[in-house]
C-alpha cells in the first residue's frame, strides 16, 4: 500500500501521542518478603512515600512459594504449569529452563521494548543464572542490566554481578541491596534521559532473602544487614499467632511430623528475624530515594511504582524452620502496593490478586492489553476498584523439595549424594486460595493423597483441617450459601481440577469452562442442588505419585466433565441413576 504525505503524518502523530501517554514503572521486587509476619509495618518510608500516596493489596498472593519459579511466572505473566520453570535449577527450572522454553524473546521487557520501552533491571532475576552460564546465552529485554549471579546472589557481602552481559565484576566488602540501589539510581538517570521513550526499571534487591554461601561449602544463616541498621529492633519478637510453635502438630505430610521447637531454636528464630526487618531498612531507604528523584526529575506524576516480593516467608508458625514452599498464607500472601496516576492514596483494596496478573497489569498500562496470558489487568483506580469484584480464587501450585533455611533447619528426609540432607522431598502440592467477604479458606491437594482445608474465617492460622477426624464436628457446622462442606467440597475439587491446567481464557473464568452455559459463574451458583450430581461424579483431583516436576502423567485426571444441561438437568424430572461417559449420573 502507497501511503500518502498525509497519512505519513498521521501515524507519526498517533505514535507521538501514543509515547507521550505511555506511563513508566518501577518495580522494586523483594526477596522472601513476608506479609504475615508484618514485615510493612517496620518499613516507614515505604509507609510514607508508597502506602499513604497508593493502594495496599491486601489480598494479593504469590502462586507459587519459590523464588525463580514465581519470579518466572510474574514476569511473563503465565502459570508455572504453563511455563513448566518450577524448581530453581535444571533440569526444572533455573535460568536454563527459562530459556529453554523460549522465554527469553517472550517477556514482560520485550514486549515492552515493542511498545516503545527502554527497559532496564539490576539485582537478582533468577537462579542457576550464574558466573558461568551469564552470556550463554545473556538475557534477552533490556536496555541496561546489571544482574547479581550465584553462586554468590545469597551472599549479601560478596555480590558479583554481569552488566549489560560483560565479564561477572566482584563487589566483595560492599553490602548487595546498597548495590544494587546504586544501581538502580543510575538506570533512573539514563532512563530519564530518553525524554522521548517511557521507562521500566526493575529493581530486585536481596533483602531479606537469608544468607547463603555454596562455596566452598553450604551455609545457611540469617540475613546480613548494613552496619547502620544494627542497633534497630532490639526486642522484637516474630508475633506469636496461634500457629506459632503450636503445641499440637498441624498440617499434613512431612509438616505434621516437626518436633516442638525448643528454647535454643526459638531464639535462633526470633533473631532470625530481627536480622530481616534490619536488611528491610536498606530497601526501606531505597524507596525513598526513587521517589525523590523521580520527583525531582519531574517524572513522579507519571510513573507508577510497584512494590511486591516474589513469595512470602514462615519462621515457626506450624513448627517450621525459616523457609518458604508451603502453601500456608504466611508463604503465599504477600505484599503489593502501587502508586501511580490514577491509583487512590492511602487506599486498601481487597480484591484478589496474584503473580500472574502483573504483567497483564503492566502491558494494559502500556497501552497493550494481552488476554492470551493466564492473568488479567488488577483494577488500580477508584472507579474500577469500587466495582464488585467477581474473582476471588488464586491457583497456587508447588512440584518438589521444601527447603530448610536456617543454621538448624531440619525437615523432611530426603539426602542427595555429595550434598547431604536437603529437606523434605514430598511437597508437591495443587492448592486453592479463596477469599470474600462471606468466606475464606484454603484447599490443597498433596501428591501424597492428603488433603486440606482451612476456615480461614473461623481458623486465620490455618490450624484445624476439616478433612481430619478430630475436626469432623467443625465441618458439619461449615456451610456456604447454605450448602454442606461435602457439596463445597465437590466444587472446589472441580475448580481446582480446572485451574491446575487452565490456560489463558480458562484461568480468568474457570467456572464457564465447567458451564459453557454460563449457568454458574461464581462458587455460590455452582452450589445449587440441581448441579449436586454432576458435581459429585466429576473425576478428582489426585496424583499417583509424589514426582520433583511437573510430570503430566502422575497428576491424576487432567480434563473435568463439562456442564450439559441436557444430560443432567431434566425440568420436573424425577432423580434417576443413568451412565453417562461411563460414570453414573441422576436426572433431576
Ligand atoms: C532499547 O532497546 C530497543 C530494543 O533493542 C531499541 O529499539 C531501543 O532503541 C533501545 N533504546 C535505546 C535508548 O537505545
Ligand atoms: C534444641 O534443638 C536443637 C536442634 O535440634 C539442638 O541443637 C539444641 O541443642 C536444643 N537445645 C536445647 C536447649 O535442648
Ligand atoms: C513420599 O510419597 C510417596 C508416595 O508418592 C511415598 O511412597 C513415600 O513414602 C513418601 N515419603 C515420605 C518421606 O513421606
Ligand atoms: C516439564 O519439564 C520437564 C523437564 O524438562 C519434563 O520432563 C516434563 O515433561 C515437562 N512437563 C510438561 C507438562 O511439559
Amino acid at each position: 500500500m502507497r501511503l500518502t504525505a498525509l497519512s505519513w503524518a498521521m501515524l507519526a502523530s498517533a505514535s507521538w501521542t501514543n509515547a507521550a501517554k505511555q506511563p513508566n514503572f518501577v518495580f522494586v521486587l523483594t526477596d522472601d518478603q513476608d506479609y504475615e509476619m508484618k514485615s510493612l509495618d517496620y518499613m516507614p518510608l515505604l509507609q510514607k512515600y508508597l502506602a499513604n500516596e497508593g493502594t495496599s493489596y491486601e489480598r494479593h498472593y504469590c502462586t507459587v512459594a519459590i523464588c525463580c519459579p514465581s519470579r518466572v511466572n510474574l514476569w511473563t505473566g503465565q502459570a508455572a504449569h504453563n511455563t513448566n520453570v518450577t524448581d530453581l535449577h535444571p533440569p526444572y527450572g533455573g535460568y536454563p529452563k527459562f530459556v529453554e522454553g523460549g522465554f527469553n524473546e517472550n517477556w514482560l521487557p520485550v514486549w515492552l521494548q515493542q511498545l516503545g520501552y527502554n527497559t532496564y533491571y539490576t539485582g537478582k532475576l533468577f537462579n542457576a543464572h550464574t558466573v558461568n552460564n551469564y552470556d550463554d546465552p545473556p538475557v534477552n529485554g533490556f536496555n541496561g542490566s546489571d544482574f547479581l549471579l550465584d553462586p554468590y546472589t545469597y551472599e549479601y557481602f560478596n555480590p558479583h554481578m554481569t552488566r549489560n552481559g560483560a565479564q561477572p565484576v566482584s563487589y566483595k566488602g560492599k553490602y548487595s541491596p546498597d548495590v544494587v540501589a546504586n544501581k538502580a539510581y543510575g538506570f533512573l538517570d539514563d532512563a530519564s534521559k530518553d525524554p522521548d521513550r517511557p521507562f521500566f526499571i526493575g529493581i530486585a534487591p536481596i533483602a531479606p532473602h537469608s544468607n547463603m554461601r555454596s562455596v566452598p561449602s553450604l551455609e545457611r544463616g540469617t540475613p546480613f544487614y548494613a552496619e547502620r541498621h544494627a542497633h534497630l529492633f532490639k526486642e522484637e519478637k516474630i508475633p506469636r499467632t496461634k500457629n506459632f510453635n503450636p503445641k499440637e502438630p498441624s498440617g499434613v505430610g512431612w509438616i505434621r511430623d516437626l518436633p516442638v521447637l525448643n528454647d535454643t531454636l526459638i531464639d535462633y528464630h526470633d533473631e532470625f528475624y530481627r536480622a530481616r526487618l534490619r536488611a528491610l531498612q536498606s530497601v526501606d531507604e531505597l524507596v525513598e530515594e526513587v521517589v525523590k528523584r523521580l520527583e525531582s526529575k519531574g517524572l513522579l506524576d507519571n510513573t507508577y511504582i510497584i512494590y511486591t516480593a516474589d513469595n512470602g516467608y514462615h519462621i515457626s508458625q506450624h513448627r517450621l524452620p525459616p523457609g518458604k514452599e508451603c502453601s500456608f498464607e504466611e508463604d503465599i500472601h504477600v505484599p503489593l502496593i502501587v502508586r501511580g496516576p490514577g491509583v487512590p492514596a492511602g487506599h486498601i483494596a481487597n480484591v484478589v490478586s496474584s503473580h500472574t496478573d502483573l504483567t497483564p497489569t503492566i502491558l494494559r498500562l502500556a497501552g497493550k492489553a494481552r488476554p492470551d496470558l493466564d492473568g488479567s489487568p488488577i483494577p488500580l483506580t477508584k472507579k474500577a476498584l469500587a466495582k464488585p469484584d467477581s474473582g476471588e480464587h488464586v491457583n497456587v501450585e508447588f512440584w518438589g523439595r521444601a527447603i530448610p533455611e536456617g543454621k538448624y533447619g531440619w525437615i523432611g528426609d530426603d539426602f542427595l549424594p555429595g550434598f547431604g540432607h536437603v529437606g523434605a522431598r514430598n511437597n508437591t502440592y495443587k492448592a486453592l486460595r479463596v477469599a470474600a467477604e462471606e468466606y475464606s479458606f484454603l484447599y490443597t491437594v498433596w501428591c501424597t493423597g492428603d488433603k486440606e482445608f482451612y476456615d480461614m474465617k473461623r481458623d486465620p492460622n490455618q490450624l484445624d483441617n476439616l478433612f481430619e477426624e478430630k475436626n469432623f464436628h467443625l465441618a458439619e457446622e461449615f456451610s456456604i450459601a447454605g450448602r454442606p462442606f461435602k457439596q463445597i467440597h465437590d466444587r472446589i475439587d472441580s475448580l481446582l481440577l480446572v485451574l491446575k491446567s487452565c490456560k489463558g481464557k480458562s484461568c480468568h473464568s474457570p467456572w464457564s469452562v465447567l458451564h459453557p452455559d454460563d449457568a454458574a459463574g461464581s462458587l455460590k451458583d455452582a452450589l445449587r442442588p440441581k448441579f449436586d450430581a454432576f458435581y459429585k461424579e466429576q473425576p478428582k483431583v489426585s496424583f499417583s505419585s509424589c514426582q520433583l516436576g511437573y510430570l503430566k502423567s502422575e497428576e491424576g485426571p487432567q480434563d473435568a466433565n463439562v456442564w450439559d444441561n441436557f444430560q443432567y438437568a431434566k425440568p420436573g424430572g424425577k432423580q434417576v441413576p443413568f451412565q453417562y461417559e461411563g460414570h453414573w449420573s441422576w436426572w433431576t
